[in-house]
């Protein structure tokens, strides 16, 4: 690992993973995938529950260690042993679920990250070296604030922030907007996209969402069962033809068809409220019934009461 000899990239830098094939015993994971992310661009990743994007985003990140395939950063090939070398190289990843301090303010959270904190913390310096930072920032954040007490779309830009205030130039976003509301997600991944443009910015992002490829993401590669199913612009790709390479096109067209009947109300819910941990109202108002032989899902936005209910 060579670490210090050459500085950090001010701006954006690309990801190349060539011929990434990654065994967990006799499974392969990751089979012979290349994945190419240009400087400046955000690039989609996208595949079914399994398919290995996960794995291969860790292995970039020096989490796992690839059987075998090579990593460039930038120009060069890297041996990235551990996230500590993937950060030195100024790769950052955000996860799905969040690692921010609960009990401690966004200010303290981003410090508390560096790697360089000093034993005592001047905090009257770090906050006004918080604030410029802030300021050249399109993200606004509550530096004072408990990450208790604000949102999931303030969190999510706070993780985002982390990653930047660190000096992370090349990003991986596993799902970043599995928390947020439609309005929320299009708001940070419209100030990332900004950011990309400017040149300041690389992200490889992980989702499942076609809305968010075709209206943020430049290029997309598309993983099937630890394989790669296809990869392109996403201007010269629809929804449809990214999905038929996910799901594979033989198998979009077999529908199983629905068999069985219902049976009686098993489990009925009249009027249900319930508070949360704080006292909160977490759950109001909800009736439903479950028949036997059925399933029946609950949609929502993360964090609106579907724990709770079940709980109750
Ligand atoms: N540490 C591990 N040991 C053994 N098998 C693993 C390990 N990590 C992942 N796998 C397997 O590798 C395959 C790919 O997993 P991975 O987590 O990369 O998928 P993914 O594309 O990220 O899926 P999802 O959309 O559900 O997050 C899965 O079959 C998974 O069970
Ligand atoms: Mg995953």
């Amino acid at each position: 690992m060579i670490i210090g000899e050459i500085p950090l990239p001010s701006g954006a830098f690309g990801v190349d993973a060539v011929a990434m094939t990654m065994r967990f015993g006799d499974f392969t994971a990751l089979d012979d995938v290349g994945l190419k992310v240009r400087p400046g661009t955000l690039h989609a990743l996208l595949g079914e529950n399994g398919a290995g994007k996960s794995t291969l985003v860790k292995c970039i990140m020096g989490y796992y260690h690839a059987t075998e395939g090579q990593i460039i950063v930038g120009e060069r090939e890297q041996t990235i042993a551990n996230p500590k070398d993937a950060h030195a190289l100024g790769l950052g990843m955000v996860y799905q679920h969040f690692t921010l301090v609960p009990a401690m303010t966004v200010a303290e959270n981003l410090v508390l990250a560096r790697d360089n904190v000093p034993a005592v913390v001047d905090w009257a310096k770090e906050k006004k070296e918080l604030e410029a930072f802030l300021a050249q920032m399109p993200f606004k954040v509550p530096l004072n604030a408990r990450v208790s007490g604000i949102s999931a779309g303030e969190r999510q830009k706070c993780e985002i922030l982390k990653q930047l205030y660190l000096k992370r130039r090349f990003l991986i976003l596993d799902e970043p907007t599995s928390v947020l509301t439609p309005g929320e997600a299009d708001e940070v991944l419209g100030m990332l996209r900004a950011m990309v443009e400017k040149g300041e910015l690389t992200i490889l992002m992980i989702t499942h969402k076609f809305r968010e490829v075709m209206a943020f993401a430049d290029e997309v590669t598309i993983l099937r069962r630890g394989k790669l199913a296809g990869k392109g612009l996403v201007k010269e790709l629809t929804p449809d033809a990214m999905a038929r390479a996910m799901i594979g096109a033989e198998e979009l067209t077999i529908q199983p068809p629905r068999s069985g009947e219902t049976g009686g109300v098993r489990l009925e819910l009249n009027k249900v409220c319930a508070l949360d941990d704080a006292g909160a109202i977490a759950v109001n108002d909800v009736s439903l019934s479950v028949r036997g032989g059925e399933i029946v899902g609950i949609a929502g936005v993360s964090g609106n009461g579907q724990r709770q209910l079940v709980e109750v």
